[in-house]
């Protein structure tokens, strides 16, 4: 049977650590999604962000909300963490008419040359810096910012329903900003009556399967030795690799049967999410909820801690 996974498309990893960063974390059993937006997995990421499925998890009715919020905030410097390929950027920052400064802060070094691309034909003047927002704050933010306005931070296309430890992400978030700065978070809602189906149907789509498995190929599992498994738990649509065999890669060694989670994206009530952002010092001021389509927008300001 013939299989994206075992097409012979090369695979490279983007940065020197990330083979051991990546090993590492499959030998605990858990690997967390940014491996898969970086080096060639930011390609493949490229190809399922076109796919009817993916704008069907991401939206284009985020496009028309967000895009209506910053024509509220046409002055403001734009920040964005996670800009992808930036079509979806280029797209809201079209449709806003913002084409004042605007950072992109990314992970993944490849996207963030791809999203630069996108932006620029699009007439935005992107500066981009690399960032991983799971790892704790970051100076560039502060390093890029011009004068007293605030900026807006945009981080959505569901981001912040991927990363391993959200009130860590969002307090992170947070300590890289001042006290008065935005926050515009689009993320995927629980919906009302739906069946753990409803929630899987977009992912059963080859392409899917290889950005989410890539990093594994890319540390030389092979494509052979993993029997992936996609499935709905705890309010998270997740892909567990299960090894058919005894792997080693380099000097971890891995027996048949072990399970890496290498895929997870939440479904937020939004209740919960007004919560999750009070403790990581942020106040919400705007929700917008459309239970039908699953698409949750929210909107936050940094707090003052002496406050
Ligand atoms: C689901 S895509 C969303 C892309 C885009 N915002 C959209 O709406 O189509 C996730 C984006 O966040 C980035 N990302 C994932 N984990 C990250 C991390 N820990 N730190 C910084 N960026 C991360 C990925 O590289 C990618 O650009």
């Amino acid at each position: 049977m013939s299989s994206f996974l075992t097409d012979g498309v090369s695979t490279f990893l983007e940065s020197d650590s990330h083979r051991a960063e990546i090993i590492a974390y499959i030998a605990k059993g858990q690997l967390p999604l940014k491996y898969a937006y970086a080096g060639s997995a930011a390609h493949t990421h490229d190809a399922l962000a076109q796919l009817e499925t993916y704008a069907s998890v991401v939206g284009s009715d985020e496009v028309r909300e967000v895009a209506s919020f910053l024509r509220g905030h046409a002055g403001d410097q734009i920040v964005e963490i996670g800009p992808g390929n930036g079509r979806h950027s280029a797209a809201l920052l079209a449709t806003a008419g913002h084409y004042g400064r605007y950072l992109g802060l990314d992970f993944s070094r490849t996207l963030l040359g791809i999203a630069a691309q996108s932006l620029r034909s699009g007439g935005v003047r992107a500066d981009t810096a690399l960032w991983d927002v799971e790892q704790g704050p970051t100076t560039a933010i502060a390093d890029w910012r011009r004068g007293p306005s605030p900026v807006v931070v945009l981080f959505l296309g569901q981001t912040l329903g991927n990363v391993e430890d959200v009130p860590a992400t969002l307090r992170n978030i947070r300590e890289s900003l001042r006290p008065g700065d935005r926050l515009l978070l689009g993320l995927s809602a629980r919906v009302p009556g739906a069946t753990a189906e409803d929630y899987l149907a977009p992912y059963r789509n080859e392409t899917f399967r290889r950005a989410a498995l890539e990093p594994l190929l890319a540390v030389g599992v092979p494509a052979d030795a993993i029997d992936d498994r996609l499935g709905y738990e705890n309010d998270e649509v997740v892909v567990d690799a299960v090894l058919r065999t005894a792997v080693t890669l380099d000097d971890a060694e891995l027996a048949a049967g072990e399970r890496v989670r290498c895929f997870r994206s939440r479904r937020f009530q939004a209740a919960e999410v007004v919560g999750l952002l009070a403790d990581g010092g942020w106040s919400t001021d705007r929700l917008q909820l459309d239970d039908t389509a699953g698409r949750l927008i929210v909107g936050a300001v940094a707090a003052d801690p002496d406050e």
